[in-house]
């Protein structure tokens, strides 16, 4: 791996202890302005002082972040259909490369949906943005989407779609913790992070899914809907940041939660 690729890599991914606490905020990209997230800049800016990478879309990224703010860029480069479509598999590249290194990105995102009518398309998007950035010092990741399929997450499809984006050559995978990750990540040779999916009943729910993870072999977290769509967003990012950073126990992420939102409520 050439010098400038790693060096945007350990941006994200502290060299610390090789974990990484990213904050997924690219949802409009083809779900418009979600809950919690109608105005981006409000979500997101409490928040980025506990993220290692801010994921967005490069409109986003214009229009509502702080150039001086020094939290690493994930820089969503897919996306061509919206959530109005009952197929959201017909993607392409949304950005081209000379325009993530003028925004001076420290990696770009890219779904690929295996096993769909699109898988062929989205594996070609996903091979020629590896092939310009290797060209370019420039980390992918790959995000193994499943659509409105939520019930595709298992460890055979999953194991199976990461593997593939790490065999075209992603540096990094996004995908979903499931029963059997172990497997998953056995079978992945990249840094594996964690995606949260729709907001989960509880916040102990969140904290699980992000121990199990961790415990199970994943790098940390990509995680938007269940930090931002809580009421106490900021008390949730601390919680799962203790989860990835200092090997909380989900017993200690829930105490930790519970503090800083008492704090938050009295102040
Ligand atoms: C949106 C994405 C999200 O970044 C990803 O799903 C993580 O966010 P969440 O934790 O809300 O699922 O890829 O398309």
């Amino acid at each position: 791996m050439d010098w400038g690729l790693r060096n945007r890599l350990s941006r994200m991914i502290k060299p610390s202890d090789g974990h990484s606490v990213m904050l997924a905020c690219d949802h409009g990209y083809f779900m418009g302005p979600t809950r919690r997230l109608e105005v981006p800049r409000r979500t997101f800016e409490p928040l980025v002082p506990y993220a290692d990478a801010l994921a967005v879309t490069r409109g986003v990224l214009r229009t509502s972040v702080d150039p001086t703010w020094e939290v690493p860029i994930l820089l969503r480069v897919s996306g061509g259909t919206s959530v109005l479509h009952e197929d959201l598999s017909d993607e392409g590249l949304t950005v081209e490369m000379k325009d993530a290194l003028r925004l001076n990105v420290s990696a770009v995102a890219i779904s690929i949906f295996v096993g769909t009518a699109h898988e062929k398309q989205s594996l070609l998007n996903l091979a020629k943005l590896v092939d310009d950035g290797e060209d370019r010092g420039m980390p992918v990741m790959a995000i193994t989407a499943v659509g409105k399929e939520l019930e595709k997450r298992d460890a055979r499809y999953l194991g199976l779609a990461c593997r593939l984006a790490a065999e075209i050559g992603a540096h990094m995978v996004k995908t979903y913790y499931c029963e059997g990750f172990s497997k998953v990540v056995e079978g992945c040779p990249v840094p594996l992070v964690v995606a949260g999916g729709p907001k989960l009943n509880t916040e102990v729910d969140a904290f699980q899914l992000a121990h199990s993870a961790l415990a199970e072999g994943a790098i940390g977290v990509d995680m938007g809907r269940n930090i931002w769509q809580n009421d106490h967003p900021v008390a949730m990012i601390k919680a799962i940041r203790a989860i990835v950073h200092e090997h909380a126990s989900v017993r200690e992420a829930s105490d930790l939660f519970e503090q800083t939102k008492a704090a938050s409520i009295t102040a």
